[in-house]
């Protein structure tokens, strides 16, 4: 994510730094998709790559996984981040995070809602059969991955809080805690970290409240212990580190339109023929890989969410 004083638009046809300083990784890269191809057949894709040394989940595939894309390495997905509460560059999360204490953690439910109330993570999430979704994500800035997620629908979450006739819109809140996340304490962006969808988008079946990736626990710096996934929108829909689920009548502001509105919409949908006022968003360099490739609409899931947007002006909307 590019904040709006460093003005470079052609920075995201240079080489990430990820890609460039591991070239062992983006030369072993180039067999990530024979052994998740072959362990992929024996259910095997994310225990083959986890490196992470984090507690192992349970959890079963889901068909609605992206299941022929070659998965994202492990090293790549967990040290090259976004996550703005510990620093602004790619390597940030990864170096500072460990000071984030994902135990014990209270997510509150609140709003237009019926049965709404505190809950500690383990708690909400107990009910639940845990599944692998592999998903593409394009980031916003023309790089994109394909991860493993582990998670539960959020639709699933949503509908047992029972909305009330107000709720229109789902909104999303990470923790605010300076002694925790030392990026805080810079005005990067307007504290905390705020997203939103329509309560439509957030009942999808696409959309996924993420606990895990690669077979393990999330990773501090992919927003432990909860975070959110919608494979269609631009990355930094993906709020991390969720303290706060509301459902509200008005259509909230996420922490980018805040910053920058003319640049970041509230819908966010992956779209190929909408540029970004500073750079195209037609094509977008897969992690890992050397070439280019086209950016599809809605993140190449337009046959699923394509009919949550007729009628609208993808244009006007951004
Ligand atoms: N959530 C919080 N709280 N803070 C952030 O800075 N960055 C977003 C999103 N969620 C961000 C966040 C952006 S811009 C992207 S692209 C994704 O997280 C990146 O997720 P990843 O680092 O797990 O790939």
């Amino acid at each position: 994510m590019l904040i709006r004083r460093v003005p470079d638009p052609g920075w995201s046809d240079v080489t990430p730094n990820a890609q460039y300083v591991r070239r062992r990784e983006f030369i072993r890269a180039a067999a990530v998709p024979l052994v998740a191809g072959v362990a992929g057949c024996l259910g095997l894709a994310s225990d083959a790559e986890a490196q992470g040394g984090l507690a192992k989940l349970a959890f079963k595939r889901s068909a609605l996984s992206a299941t022929d894309e070659s998965l994202t390495p492990y090293g790549d997905v967990t040290t090259y981040n976004n996550f703005f509460e510990f620093g602004t560059d790619k390597d940030s999360p990864s170096r500072f995070a460990s000071s984030l204490r994902p135990r014990p953690w209270t997510v509150t439910i609140d709003g237009a809602v019926k049965k709404g109330g505190q809950f500690a993570i383990d708690d909400l999430i107990k009910p639940y059969q845990l599944e692998e979704r592999v998903y593409r994500l394009r980031c916003v800035e023309g790089w994109s991955m394909v991860i493993p997620w582990i998670g539960i629908p959020l639709g699933d979450i949503v509908r047992k809080a029972e909305p009330t006739p107000q709720a229109r819109f789902v909104e999303f809140i990470t923790l605010n805690d300076p002694e925790q996340m030392p990026g805080v304490r810079r005005r990067s962006l307007d504290w905390p970290y705020v997203e939103g969808l329509r309560l439509d988008e957030a009942l999808h079946p696409l959309a996924i409240l993420a606990v895990g990736l690669y077979g393990e626990v999330l990773p501090n710096q992919n927003g432990a212990p909860l975070r959110l996934v919608v494979p269609w929108k631009y990355g930094f829909k993906s709020i991390k580190s969720i303290v706060r689920i509301r459902l509200v009548e008005k259509q909230p502001v996420g922490s980018w339109e805040r910053s920058q509105p003319s640049e970041y919409g509230f819908y966010s949908n992956v779209n190929p023929e909408v540029d970004h006022p500073r750079w195209t968003q037609a094509r977008e360099r897969r992690i890992g890989e050397f070439f280019k490739r086209k950016t599809l609409m809605f993140n190449g899931y337009a046959d699923q969410v394509g009919s949550l947007y007729t009628g609208l002006d993808l244009r006007k909307n951004y």
